[in-house]
């Protein structure tokens, strides 16, 4: 299996918080049935100083752990919040899934506005490269339901967090974008080994494994 969307590289954000954290969170991935991740950690663009100065610090983070991790194929990405202007923003292509053409972009947890799909769109476009929507069932309380369905009509991959399975209203949304056949993929999201712990064994009990085998596919499709 595929893990999409994590924090586990230590000390950059607010995910594992040293490389102890980072190396039991991978132990707990391997165990749950992962084989490749792509360690997506938060990228604000008003609180970087450039795309390089984020990428040598996450460069410093992952070194604390490649040599000690339990899965070997960890590939660098990033979760880029959406501001905007962000497809504007220099180097910004380079935050796509390390050997991938695959970018993780977050939405704003508030009101929708027109400016969001335009960059997402921008960003896409520009660089020729397939946007992924994290967790769009999170934002069921933010956006009106034409809003979601505009976004939901994006060309991106839909993004899934496995806790979306525990919740009636998420589950029925990520079961709604599931059965659409668009592109999605699953994620733990996990942050730490407590409340945000990795949750593969949860969805691997909830959702078929044909589903799975669908958002491991994905990455393939996308790879350089
Ligand atoms: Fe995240």
């Amino acid at each position: 299996m595929i893990e999409y969307h994590c924090h586990i590289l230590p000390g950059i954000d607010d995910g594992a918080k040293d490389a102890e954290t980072s190396l039991a969170m991978i132990e707990m991935m391997k165990e749950q049935g992962i084989e490749r991740i792509a360690a997506t950690p938060h990228f604000y663009a008003h609180r970087e100083k450039s795309v390089a100065d984020f990428m040598k610090k996450r460069q410093a983070a992952f070194d604390k752990i490649r040599d000690k991790a339990a899965v070997s194929d960890i590939r660098l990405g990033a979760e880029v919040s959406i501001e905007h202007g962000i497809s504007e923003l220099p180097d910004i292509e380079k935050l796509a899934i390390e050997g991938t053409r695959m970018i993780l972009l977050e939405l704003p947890y508030r009101a929708y506005a027109k400016w969001m799909s335009e960059e997402i769109y921008n960003i896409g476009a520009e660089y020729k490269l397939k946007v992924i929507l994290a967790h769009v069932h999170r934002y069921l309380e933010y956006y009106s339901k034409a809003e979601l369905e505009e976004i939901l009509s994006s060309n991106s991959v839909m993004q899934i967090n496995n806790e979306a399975f525990s919740g009636w209203k998420e589950k029925r949304l990520a079961k709604k974008v599931i059965a659409s056949g668009k592109e999605f993929v699953f994620g733990s999201d996990a942050h730490n080994l407590g409340e945000r712990r990795p949750n593969w064994d949860m969805l691997k009990k909830r959702v078929k494994s044909e589903d799975i085998a669908l958002s491991d596919g994905v990455f393939e499709k996308y790879t350089e």
